[in-house]
C-alpha cells in the first residue's frame, strides 16, 4: 500500500462483526488490519463461540455479545453450519442491540459504519435501526455470488436441490458457465432448505447495504465482478487479497492473529529441510469434514505417491473422531513413510505455501486457501467438501487451470497417488503435469501481487472504500 494523498479518517471509527468461523474471522481482522492501517479507530463486536485473543490487538476495543452457547464442536455438514449461522443471528441480536445502543450513546458521532460478515443478515438489521450505516463482507468468491443471484433461476430451472444422479451432477449449468450441476451450492434435497433460506438471507443482507466488500482482486474475477457490478443496485469493492493488501501482523504476533488453533511453527524448519517444490502441502482448512474410510485412503494414496509431505491433521476432522485428539493415522504409516513426511495439528498457513519447498497443496477449496495458494503460486489438488468450495474447485481446475480436482466419491488410494504425481510434477510440458499449472500459478501471484501494489486495482479500490465510508 502507501499511496500519498490519503482521506482523513481520524476521529472516525467502524465497527467490524465477524461469523465466528475461522474461515470468516481471518478476512474480517485482515481487513478491520487494513482499515485501521487508513486511520480507523477499530471495535470488534464478537460472540463467545470462537472468540478472538484481544490482547493480541492492543489498538482495537472488543466488545463481547452473549451468543446462548452455540456449540463449539466442528458443524461437519453444510446444512448444521448454517443452522448455527441462524442461531448465532437469533441469539445476538438482543444483546447486540443493548451493546451497539451502549457504544452510540458514548461515542455516536464517531461511528461510521458497521462491516459485518453476509450471514449476520439479522445484526446488521439491527444497526440500520439505530441508524448506523452497514456494508457487508463476503468471504468466498465474486464467482459463488454471482451463483447466489442466480439462485432463484437455478430452482426454478429445475438445477436446485440437484438429484444425486452422477449422470445430472455432470451436466453443464447453461445459464451460468462454467459451473456444473455437481459445482452448485445444494446437492442434497435435504440441505436445500436451510441452503435456500441462507442465500435469500445473504441477497437480502447486500441489497439493504450501502456496500459489499470482496476478498478478491480483478485480475482474478474481472467478468464475475463486472456482472455482480450490473446486477447488484449497490457499490462493489474487491480490495484483496486481504492477506496481502492488509499490513502484516506485529512480530510478537506472527501467524496467531485471528488463528484459532496455535499454529505448529516447526513445520517451518522441517520445511527449510527439504528441496524447492518438492513438498505436498495438505489441508482441509476449519470445517471440512472426511470418513475414516476416506482418512485411510488419502494416508495411502500419500505414502504410494512417494512424495515429501506436510500433513494438517486437525482434531474433528475425520466424522465420529474422539476429539481433542488428532485423527490416528493407519498402523503402517509412520514406517512406510518414515523421514519423508511431517504432520501437524494445524499450521501457519500463508508462510507454509509462501515457503520454496512447497510444490502442491492438497486442498479442500475453501476460498481462503483458495486464495492463498493462488498467490503464492501454488499448483492445487481439490477436493471440495461443502457450500462454495465445489465451485471454487471447478474455477481452479477449469477457468484459471492452476490445479485439478480428484474425482467426487469415496477416495482410492491409487486414484490419489496417481493425482499427486500429476499436481507434483513439474516437468510437464505446456498443459501437461504440474508444468502448465506451476507457470500459470507463478503468473498468478504476480497479477495478484500487483493488484495490492501502488496503483493497483485492489489499492485503487482501498481507496473508494475508505471515501465511501467517510461518505456514509
Ligand atoms: C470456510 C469456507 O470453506 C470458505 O470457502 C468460506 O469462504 C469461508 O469459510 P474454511 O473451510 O475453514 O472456511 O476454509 P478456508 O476458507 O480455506 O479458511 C481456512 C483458513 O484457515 C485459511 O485462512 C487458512 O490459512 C487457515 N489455516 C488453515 C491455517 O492457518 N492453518 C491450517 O492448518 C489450516
Amino acid at each position: 500500500m502507501g499511496s500519498i494523498e490519503h482521506t482523513p479518517t481520524a476521529g472516525r471509527r467502524v465497527l467490524f462483526f465477524p461469523l465466528p468461523f475461522q474461515g470468516h474471522i481471518n478476512p474480517m481482522f485482515q481487513l478491520a488490519a487494513l482499515l485501521h492501517s487508513r486511520g480507523f479507530a477499530v471495535t470488534v463486536f464478537h460472540t463467545h463461540l470462537n472468540a478472538p485473543d484481544a490482547s493480541l490487538h492492543p489498538d482495537y476495543d472488543f466488545i463481547p455479545v452473549p451468543d446462548g452457547g452455540v456449540p463449539t464442536d466442528t458443524p461437519g455438514t453444510v446444512q448444521v453450519t448454517l443452522e448455527r449461522v441462524l442461531a448465532v443471528n437469533r441469539a445476538c441480536e438482543a444483546p447486540f442491540r443493548d451493546r451497539l445502543a451502549d457504544l452510540l450513546e458514548d461515542d455516536g458521532d464517531g461511528v461510521a459504519c458497521l462491516v459485518a460478515d453476509a450471514h449476520l443478515l439479522t445484526l446488521l438489521d439491527v444497526a440500520r435501526g439505530l441508524g448506523v450505516p452497514t456494508l457487508v463482507l463476503r468471504t468466498g468468491s465474486a464467482a459463488c455470488f454471482r451463483i447466489f443471484t442466480a439462485f432463484p433461476m437455478l430452482c426454478a430451472n429445475g438445477y436446485q436441490p440437484a438429484e444425486e444422479s452422477p449422470e445430472l451432477a455432470e451436466a453443464p449449468v447453461r445459464e451460468l458457465p462454467p459451473y456444473r450441476v455437481r459445482d452448485l451450492l445444494s446437492t442434497t434435497a435435504a440441505a436445500h432448505p436451510v441452503m435456500a433460506e441462507a442465500v435469500t438471507r445473504i441477497l437480502t443482507a447486500v441489497a439493504a447495504s450501502s456496500g459489499l466488500i470482496f476478498n478478491t482482486f480483478d485480475a482474478l474475477e474481472h467478468a464475475e465482478l463486472a456482472a455482480l457490478r450490473r446486477d447488484l443496485a449497490v457499490p462493489v469493492f474487491d480490495v484483496g487479497p486481504l492477506h496481502l493488501i492488509s499490513p502484516p501482523p506485529p512480530a510478537a504476533a506472527a501467524s496467531r492473529t485471528s488463528s484459532l488453533l496455535p499454529p505448529d511453527r516447526g513445520c517451518l524448519e522441517w520445511l527449510d529441510a527439504q528441496a524447492p517444490a518438492s513438498v505436498l502441502y495438505v489441508s482441509f482448512g476449519s470445517l471440512a469434514t472426511m470418513s475414516a474410510s476416506d482418512l485411510v485412503e488419502a494416508a495411502w494414496g500419500i505414502a504410494g505417491s512417494g512424495q515429501p509431505f506436510l500433513w494438517v491433521l486437525r482434531p474433528g476432522l475425520v466424522r465420529g473422531g474422539v476429539l481433542p485428539s488428532p485423527p490416528p493415522l493407519p498402523e503402517g504409516f509412520d514406517v512406510a513413510t518414515r523421514g519423508r513426511g511431517a504432520v501437524v495439528a494445524w499450521a501457519p498457513q500463508e508462510e507454509v505455501l509462501a515457503h520454496d519447498a512447497v510444490g502442491a497443496f492438497w486442498t479442500h477449496c475453501g476460498w481462503n486457501s483458495t486464495l492463498e495458494a493462488a498467490c503464492a503460486g501454488v499448483p492445487m489438488l481439490c477436493r471440495p467438501c461443502f457450500g462454495d468450495q465445489m465451485g471454487n474447485a471447478r474455477y481452479v481446475d477449469h477457468v484459471w487451470r492452476v490445479g485439478v480436482e480428484l474425482d467426487a466419491g469415496e477416495l482410492e488410494r491409487g486414484k490419489v497417488a496417481a493425482a499427486i504425481a500429476a499436481v507434483m510434477d513439474s516437468g510437464g510440458g505446456e498443459n501437461a503435469g504440474a508444468g502448465g499449472m506451476r507457470r500459470r500459478a507463478l503468473e498468478m501471484k504476480k497479477r495478484a501481487a500487483k493488484s495490492v501494489a501502488e496503483g493497483g486495482s485492489s489499492c485503487f479500490n482501498v481507496d473508494k472504500l475508505v471515501d465511501h465510508i467517510m461518505a456514509l
